[in-house]
């Protein structure tokens, strides 16, 4: 892919550059997205009932074997080009934050070392009553039994249900990651936005914050989305196909 003179230029001389992830980084690392058809244990059920407060309440074994299946599939995953790429742009600019709506831990497995989750971590449950965080007994888990339920452990400290530590919907955004990845957007020259179809708030702010704070918004995806309009330039194509693309580019302007 060919970029232009000017958006290379811009990076290099960016004081501050942010990369804002969706699902679509981590589907060519097998991570099914959200709003493709659901695959494997999961395409009878649906998403917006589990990932709440009030599916959890009401079926806890069934909604922590979803977490621990989706866990599973993050663990027995690696990072992918894009991921890669996005951690050496980092080694290339003078400041790089990545600002992810996605809960596995790809992008620090990839090198990432300033990365903010908006909706959380598969990594990191907490008890529902006394917000202690746990510590997962096995760090593979297995898939799901067939039963496709799992009772949810109980806390080390009062032996009370223990949750994902994802955002539900209905539920607020963790304030200080909220806050942090707000004013990187403010403050940032460039901001790309990878792989997320944009639909979803208020983290779908941060792209149109960083724009109208003055940053060249560059949109990597290859499907349109619901940013399409408001983002100044789209790089039409997989992440981890574009992404490295960038990186030769960038590294043949230094040399
Ligand atoms: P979606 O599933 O809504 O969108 C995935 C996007 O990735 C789409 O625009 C695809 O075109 C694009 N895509 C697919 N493969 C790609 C690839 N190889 N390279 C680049 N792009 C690719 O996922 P998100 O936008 O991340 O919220 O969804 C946002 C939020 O909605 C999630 O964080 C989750 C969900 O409800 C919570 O869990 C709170």
């Amino acid at each position: 892919m060919d970029f232009s003179p000017d958006l290379i230029r811009l990076i290099l001389n960016a004081r501050h550059i942010v990369v804002f992830t969706g699902a679509g980084v981590s589907q060519e690392s097998g991570i099914p997205t959200f709003r493709d058809a659901m695959t494997g244990l999961w395409e009878t059920f649906d998403p917006g009932k589990l990932a709440t407060p009030e599916g959890f309440a009401a079926n806890p074994d069934l909604v922590w074997g979803w977490y621990e299946w989706r866990r599973s599939k993050v663990t027995h995953s690696l990072p992918n080009a894009g991921h890669r790429a996005i951690s050496e742009l980092a080694g290339l600019v003078k400041h790089l934050t990545v600002v992810t709506q996605n809960v596995d831990d790809l992008h620090e497995r990839a090198g990432s070392t300033e990365v903010i989750h908006l909706h959380g971590s598969l990594h990191q449950p907490r008890c529902t009553v006394c917000g202690a965080a746990h510590v997962f007994a096995n760090a593979a888990p297995v898939e799901p039994p067939e039963g496709r339920k799992i009772q949810p452990p109980a806390c080390h400290q009062c032996q009370g249900p223990v949750r994902p530590g994802v955002v539900w919907f209905g539920e607020e955004l963790p304030a200080e990651a909220w806050a942090k990845a707000h004013s990187a957007a403010q403050n940032c020259d460039v901001l790309f936005s990878v792989g997320t179809s944009s639909v979803v708030y208020p983290a779908a702010i941060i792209p149109l914050t960083a724009g109208q704070a003055g940053a060249r918004v560059v949109q990597v995806n290859p499907l349109p989305t619901a940013h399409d309009e408001a983002v100044h330039e789209k790089l039409i194509g997989k992440a981890g196909e574009v992404l490295p693309d960038l990186i030769t580019a960038l590294r043949s302007e230094l040399t």
